[in-house]
């Protein structure tokens, strides 16, 4: 257990290069279960999320060997159906195991998934969608219990909202599914495209993926295959708030400038000077930020896990600010954290307002989950003093060497081991 200890002050100026996303390697992972044999990922980020996932999918019976940023999983012909208590609660995209092994073994047993804490978060999407293909579902001491009788068949599903996650379930029932399934109004995010183009590199027919209709022709087994993650859009958001809130000028490299369009325009209106490249793109921050107003949408709409990190930019703007959370019910635990350091930020319903103010204070504030934590660093970079980011671990489960990368950066942030608290002006 660490703490991120950051003393405020210093212009982040340089180059930073990013990794995998994230939120498509966790689902590269439970995808290598769908075919025997031998699968190898690429550009896989150091974080704490892939390593859970790898140890999931070890539990169900692959054999995962990490080198550098690859991995290479070996996937036995018979799988144990079930992802364990234990990791589940730690991390919602176990669920995903969900659709992968109905189709692979016609059968799961997964408990009830945890994850950040952002109100309740249901699975009844996933749920719903599994049963249009032919799945049965019994709840047992907290643990799902799956069924596929008569296997698993092509349907036609309409998503309430476009829920990444049930999209991504209903991908993996459906490229093995006998017949045809269309999911109507599915999640549009890079991760889902680039999930379907390693499933179809592994065999798996599937049209649409990136828009709202996807057309899936159920094929009866796949091959392994390789695949390099597309960059992590949140990392590279991460780092460019980084220098606007500095007032410095940072460039992100290996990311893609088309999928972080609305960030990119975001920070723009808040009086930042933007470059992009075919793969890189470089944020010069303002003197000062302007205020901004946006509201978070499913992609290609502003990204709800960059509001936290754009309320700490807007948090020392010259005026107020309006965000409107559209995603999540509860996403407002960091804005208690944020206050802490003196910024002036309230909840109206759905709706942060954000009165922006000259100088935060640094004090010890607490990281509740992973954005929650990279906002707060990022607050800490501007603050007068010590900001210490207790429950770092949260921040370790998105991005790799985060502290690393800022220091790169020119930031003074240090990794403390719990126990060693620092003394605060
Ligand atoms: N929802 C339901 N029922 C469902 C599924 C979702 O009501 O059956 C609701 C959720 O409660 C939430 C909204 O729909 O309010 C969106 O949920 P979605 O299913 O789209 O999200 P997810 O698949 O659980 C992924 C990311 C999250 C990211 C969201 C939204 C991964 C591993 N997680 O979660 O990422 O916030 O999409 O884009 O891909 C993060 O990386 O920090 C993170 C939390």
């Amino acid at each position: 257990m660490h703490h991120l200890v950051v003393t405020g002050g210093r212009r982040l100026q340089g180059e930073v290069a990013v990794l995998g996303a994230k939120k498509a390697v966790l689902k590269h992972l439970v995808a290598t279960l769908m075919a025997p044999g031998r699968h190898r990922l690429d550009n896989i980020p150091d974080i704490i999320d892939v390593s859970l996932m790898g140890s999931v999918i070890s539990h169900i019976g692959a054999t995962c060997r990490f080198s550098g940023t690859s991995i290479e999983i070996d996937v036995p012909d018979d799988l144990l159906p079930e992802a364990p208590i234990d990791l589940v609660r730690r991390m919602r995209a176990s669920i995903l195991v969900l659709g992968a092994l109905l189709a692979r073994c016609g059968e799961a047993r997964v408990a009830l998934p945890g994850g950040d804490d952002f109100g309740s978060r249901p699975i009844d999407m996933h749920l719903d969608g599994l049963k249009a293909l032919g799945a049965e579902f019994e709840l047992v001491h907290g643990e799902l219990r799956a069924r596929a009788p008569g296997g698993l068949r092509g349907a036609e599903v309409p998503l309430e909202f476009p829920s990444v996650g049930a999209t991504e379930n209903l991908l993996f029932a459906g490229v093995m599914a006998a017949g045809t399934t269309v999911i109507h109004n599915a999640a549009r995010e890079p991760e889902i495209q680039d999930l379907a183009e390693f499933l179809s590199k592994m065999g798996a027919v599937i049209r649409g993926a990136g828009t709202s209709t996807i057309e899936i022709e159920g094929v009866p087994r796949l091959s392994p295959a390789s695949h390099r993650a597309v960059p992590d859009r949140l990392e590279a958001g991460t780092y460019l708030v980084a220098g606007a809130i500095t007032g410095g000028d940072v460039t992100v490299r290996d990311c893609v400038p088309e999928h972080l369009r609305m960030d990119l325009r975001k920070l723009a209106d808040t009086g930042c000077e933007v470059d992009t490249g075919k793969d890189w793109v470089r944020v010069q921050g303002p003197v000062r930020p302007k205020p901004v107003d946006f509201a978070t949408l499913p992609y290609p709409g502003f990204h709800t896990d960059m509001h936290p990190q754009m309320v700490a930019l807007l948090s020392v703007a010259s005026g107020t600010s309006v965000i409107t959370e559209n995603i999540y019910a509860a996403r407002f635990r960091y804005v208690g954290e944020l206050n802490r350091l003196g910024a002036d930020v309230s909840i109206e319903g759905q709706h942060v307002i954000i009165r922006g103010i000259q100088q935060l204070s640094g004090c010890p504030v607490d990281a509740c989950d992973i954005r929650a934590g990279a906002a707060l660093v990022l607050a800490g970079l501007v603050a007068d003093g010590f900001t210490t980011v207790t429950d770092a671990h949260h921040i370790d489960r998105g991005y790799s060497s985060f502290d690393q990368h800022l220091r790169d950066l020119g930031a003074d942030v240090v990794r403390e081991p719990v126990g060693s608290e620092v003394d605060h002006p």
